[in-house]
């Protein structure tokens, strides 16, 4: 009798999970319809997790329904998670491309769905089928990181070693271009040489750089965005570096993760005296670099902006308004209709002032403030 119980009990239960599962996947199945589809490059960089954070704190309240996926750095899979998204039946499509010319495809295929594509912080290009584009000033970013190295350096000759983003963003362009607009003229007066790039070195008399001329430098300088590749590179500089490349160096890093990883190559090198070096992207593992003094600087990107303008053009879209922008870039096949959003510099001098008052992160995230 007992036993007969038991396996009654048993199947009751199997019987319940059944229907609660099924119930489950009816609510997440195709039939669910999602109107933003949100599709961010990796998880692998703090930044876009950044992102995908300042997304959802804004969406808590959001009467349209959206769903954010991540490329993990291959473009395939980026084109796979806007296939599933248009198979839920998004209006409005808001894409960092992992590779801008690559993701041309994916945001045709839904365009010809007749979606509406936000380009967000990276232009996709090469294509018309983008349509409104949100971004911080990229070049300005550059020019930033460069003018810090100049306003912080001493003396002549300072030993200057430049490194790059990924030649698959167009933002890492941009950023090289803002910055060699600064640093070109002080390179060609004598207050820097430079240290690790024959290409840039070549250029060094030209101060405005085609794409072309921009491209092997990056060829040269290139991180890919990779800590570990920055770190690989800072090694073989460093090696390769003779004596009197050493002694207080400048150094133009393209963001915060490959700040931190070159910070940590030129922090253990006993012939360097010492090193100015630059950052992007707030990320919280630099704000605590530079709080204590191993990052000089960073750019502060206040992502709630971005995510803000962006979910601001989807929901007037949806609404069946006309979004308002204020700028457009040159995609390489059309000029795309731009909101931009200005970056601020953030040093020791200013951490707190910018990052904790303005409540983008809490004290208690960081030690020594
Ligand atoms: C850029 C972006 C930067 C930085 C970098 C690495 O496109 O604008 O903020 O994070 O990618 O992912």
């Amino acid at each position: 009798m007992k036993r007969t119980w038991k396996s009654f009990s048993v199947l009751l239960v199997v019987m319940l999970v059944t229907a609660l599962m099924a119930a489950c996947s009816d609510s997440s199945g195709g039939s669910s319809k999602v109107s933003v589809g949100i599709v961010l490059p990796t998880k692998d960089e703090p930044r876009w997790v950044q992102d995908e954070q300042r997304f959802k704190d804004a969406l808590s309240d959001s009467k349209y329904t959206t769903e954010i996926l991540f490329s993990q750095g291959s473009s395939a899979k980026e084109k796979e998670n806007v296939e599933t998204l248009l198979n839920k039946g998004i209006e409005v499509l808001i894409i960092t491309p992992h590779d801008g010319a690559a993701a041309a495809s994916a945001v045709e295929a839904a365009k010809k769905e007749g979606v509406t594509v936000i380009s967000y912080d990276r232009l996709i290009t090469n294509t018309d089928a983008v349509d409104y584009y949100v971004t911080f000033d990229s070049v300005a970013v550059g020019a930033a990181q460069g003018q810090y190295l100049i306003d912080n350096s001493e003396g002549k000759d300072v030993p200057l070693y430049l490194y790059a983003g990924a030649a698959s963003d167009n933002n890492a362009f941009l950023f090289f271009e803002g910055a060699w607009s600064v640093l070109q003229p002080k390179i060609a007066d004598g207050t820097f040489k430079i240290a690790n790039s024959s290409e840039a070195e070549k250029l060094k008399d030209k101060a405005e750089l085609t794409r072309d001329e921009l491209g092997k430098i990056l060829g040269q300088v290139t991180t890919n965005w990779d800590p570990n590749e920055a770190k690989n590179k800072a090694q073989t500089h460093l090696t390769a570096a003779s004596a009197d490349l050493k002694g207080d160096v400048a150094v133009l890093a393209p963001n915060d993760g490959t700040a931190r990883s070159i910070a940590d190559v030129f922090g253990t090198d006993g012939d360097i005296t010492s090193f100015l070096v630059t950052g992007q992207d707030a990320e919280k593992a630099s704000i605590q670099y530079v709080i204590d003094g191993n990052q000089s600087m960073t750019v502060f990107k206040d992502v709630r902006t971005l995510v803000k303008d962006a979910m601001g053009i989807a929901v007037e879209i949806l609404d069946g308004k006309t979004p308002e922008t204020t700028g457009s870039y040159d995609n390489g096949n059309k000029e795309v209709k731009a909101k931009q959003t200005d970056v601020i510099v953030v040093d020791q001098e200013n951490v707190k002032k910018e990052l904790i008052d303005s409540e983008y992160y809490e004290a208690s995230e960081f030690t020594g403030l």
